[in-house]
């Protein structure tokens, strides 16, 4: 369905993703930045020039009042998404919020509480969903389009040279490999395999504490996942589905891919497939295209990745986690 109402939107934590996201939200029908908010009222300013908002907020909890705001991005660091989702959902407003939901099970369950108290949307901004070729390539796998499928093995992994505070390594942030990179992962074979009956992880860390390097190995009754994430080397980022009749590859990085392939024959190359699939903008367009349709049509939340899914990918992060032994300071 076509969003014929317009939107207006506001964001809050004026950073890296923030900055690619409100390029994106520029290019949706009837998406308006209405208003934007930094800890630094100038920062949000230069922000606000910069993506053509209506309003700049030197506090987040002032854009939260705004009562000319529909829906708030939050794109802070992690341990600060569940109460910020809960301020604005407090305060009447829709959310979409990053990845991860939150940090922890608990408190995703604390967020879902309050949006259906409050009757308000939220969705986790989980945008590889939307991706039109990760899409396309989980309904395939599901089809049978390669077989039965049984084997995935996905990993996203960049060499990151930051400062021991910076939000990647400082454990007060909820930093480190698994939460901010390593969920996508995970989500992929979630997406196809859904609730593993048992988990096999384990962590290198930092001097901080993070983690610098996860593997997990996800085993379901119809086959295996291999998920793996770090910050201290490149990896292929091209996800790969395993089937008996044939093989999906999402081409690199495969989270916000461009492309996929499929190889047909259990033991050829020969039989390739290949489909390129761009993505209008960066790909949160997508995203941000659900939760208006979603907004137009008054639903609390999205069917696409609803608040159940969210809650299933944080208990196996949450699970990985404890096999790792990494729990964060505020916990
Ligand atoms: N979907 C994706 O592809 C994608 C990619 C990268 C990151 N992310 C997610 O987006 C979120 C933000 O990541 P980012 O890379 O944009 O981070 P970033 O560049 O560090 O920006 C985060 C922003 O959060 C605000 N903030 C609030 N409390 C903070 C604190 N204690 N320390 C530092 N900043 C704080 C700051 O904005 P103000 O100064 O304006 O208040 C800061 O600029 C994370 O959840 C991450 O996992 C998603």
């Amino acid at each position: 369905m076509l969003v014929t109402k317009t939107i207006n939107w506001g964001i809050i934590g004026l950073g890296s993703i923030a900055n690619s996201f409100a390029k994106d939200l520029a290019l949706v029908p009837n998406a308006h930045l209405k208003g934007v908010a930094s800890r630094t009222k100038k920062k949000a300013k230069e922000f606000a020039k910069e993506h053509h908002a209506e309003k700049a907020y030197g506090s987040y909890e002032k854009l939260f009042k705004d009562a000319s705001i529909d829906i708030i991005y939050i794109a802070t660091p992690h341990d600060s998404h569940a109460a910020l989702s809960i301020a604005a959902m407090k305060a009447g407003k829709a959310v979409l919020c990053e990845k991860p939901l939150a940090v922890n099970a608990k408190q995703v369950k604390k967020m879902i509480k309050t949006a259906k108290k409050q009757k308000v949307f939220m969705m986790e901004a989980f945008w590889s969903k939307f991706n039109p070729s990760v899409k396309q390539c989980i309904d395939l796998a599901k089809s049978g389009r390669i077989g039965e499928v049984n084997y995935v093995n996905a990993d996203f992994c960049f060499y990151k040279d930051a400062p021991a505070e910076s939000r990647m390594f400082n454990l007060d942030l909820a930093g480190g490999s698994l939460l901010d990179v390593g969920v996508y992962p995970v989500f992929l074979a979630y997406s196809i395999f859904g609730k593993p009956e048992k988990i096999l992880a384990t962590a290198r860390f930092h001097e901080t504490g993070a983690d610098i390097q996860t593997a997990a190995i996800l085993k379901y009754k119809q086959g295996i996942a291999n998920v793996f994430c770090g910050f201290v080397s490149e990896s292929d980022t091209v996800a790969k589905i395993y089937g008996t009749k044939g093989r999906i590859y999402i081409d690199s990085r495969w989270h916000e891919a461009q492309s996929y392939r499929i190889v047909d024959g259990p033991n050829s190359n020969h039989n390739q497939e290949i489909v390129v699939k761009p993505t209008r903008g960066k790909g949160f367009f997508y995203e941000i295209q659900e939760c208006m349709q979603c907004l137009q049509e008054g639903k609390l939340e999205s069917e696409e990745w609803s608040h159940k899914n969210s809650l299933e990918l944080m208990k196996i992060v949450d699970e990985i986690r404890e096999q790792c032994g990494l729990k964060y300071p505020f916990e």
